[in-house]
């Protein structure tokens, strides 16, 4: 599994799931580019972070998002308009509602999966050691997969820690309610080595629909996830380039 810069627009079937990395920090003109793209309720957000670089990061992450798709759907990127889901996921409003995506942002990096007719979610978290003790574990998960993060070495708790946490916070974004779906209603898996899977569901985590969770191929210094509703897809995993993100035609 590598992370792949298509040379062509790549296309995306019912049967996929593309999953785009790439960095916040562009040069000078495409952040000019996002920040065209960006609707008046963005742009106002963007004017209230305190810091220029979180703004600049916002506006980014937008912008590309924006960029990818209307690619995607053929129309130009500053004409999308988003709604936003009771828990606050954003979806696409218009024509087109059938290309699902979602999309994670940690320090510079973010990933942005898209799909058709399926919902999805998607986590990057920086690895904090500083961050992978044993209250926040016992604070947000599950007293199984506390269990399972005890029981490893020392020198696999920070990556074990941030496997769970990523692929929980993956499937509460597929499901898209956030923290109103409780951590310790679904158990997923986090040894290092070990694929991504979705263990168990109890109670207020169930539901009819299927769910598969996805490793993403290695990000070094991160933890990363995908989550995906119904039966097993191929995912397939790009990154983007600047010459195109921000370019406002379809
Ligand atoms: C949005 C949420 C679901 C994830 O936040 P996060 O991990 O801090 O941030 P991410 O970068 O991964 O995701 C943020 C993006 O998710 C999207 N999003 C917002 N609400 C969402 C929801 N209910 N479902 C899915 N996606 C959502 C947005 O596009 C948002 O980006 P934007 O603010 O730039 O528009 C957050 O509301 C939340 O509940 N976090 C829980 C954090 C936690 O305590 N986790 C415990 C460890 S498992």
């Amino acid at each position: 599994m590598e992370w792949t810069s298509p040379t062509t627009r790549p296309t995306l079937t019912p049967g996929s799931v593309h999953v785009w990395l790439g960095q916040l920090e562009p040069p000078p003109e495409v952040l000019r580019r996002c920040a065209a793209l960006l609707s008046a309720d963005e742009q106002q957000r963007a004017a209230r972070f305190y810091f220029p670089r979180d703004a600049n990061r916002f506006t980014v992450a937008r912008g590309t998002l924006r960029t990818l798709l209307g690619h995607y759907l053929g129309e130009a990127p500053h004409s999308l308009r988003f709604v936003e889901g009771t828990h606050g996921k954003p979806a696409l409003a218009g024509s087109d509602v059938s290309l699902h995506f979602n999309i994670s942002h940690s320090h510079q990096l973010a990933l942005v999966a898209v799909a058709r007719e399926r919902e999805v979610g998607v986590d990057i978290e920086r690895l904090r050691p500083e961050v992978a003790g044993e209250k926040i574990a016992e604070r947000f998960f599950s007293t199984a997969e506390v269990a399972t993060l005890r029981a490893l070495p020392t020198e696999q708790q920070v990556e074990g820690f941030f496997n769970c946490w990523a692929r929980k916070e993956a499937y509460i974004k597929g499901r898209g309610l956030g923290l109103a779906l409780q951590l310790d209603a679904f158990d997923v898996s986090l040894v290092p080595g070990q694929p991504a899977a979705l263990l168990a569901t109890r109670g207020p985590a169930q539901d009819g629909r299927q769910w598969q969770l996805y490793d993403l191929p290695a990000v070094p210094g991160y933890a990363a996830a995908l989550a995906v509703e119904g039966a097993p897809v191929l995912v397939q995993n790009w990154h983007w380039n600047w010459f195109e993100i921000g370019e406002d035609r379809a």
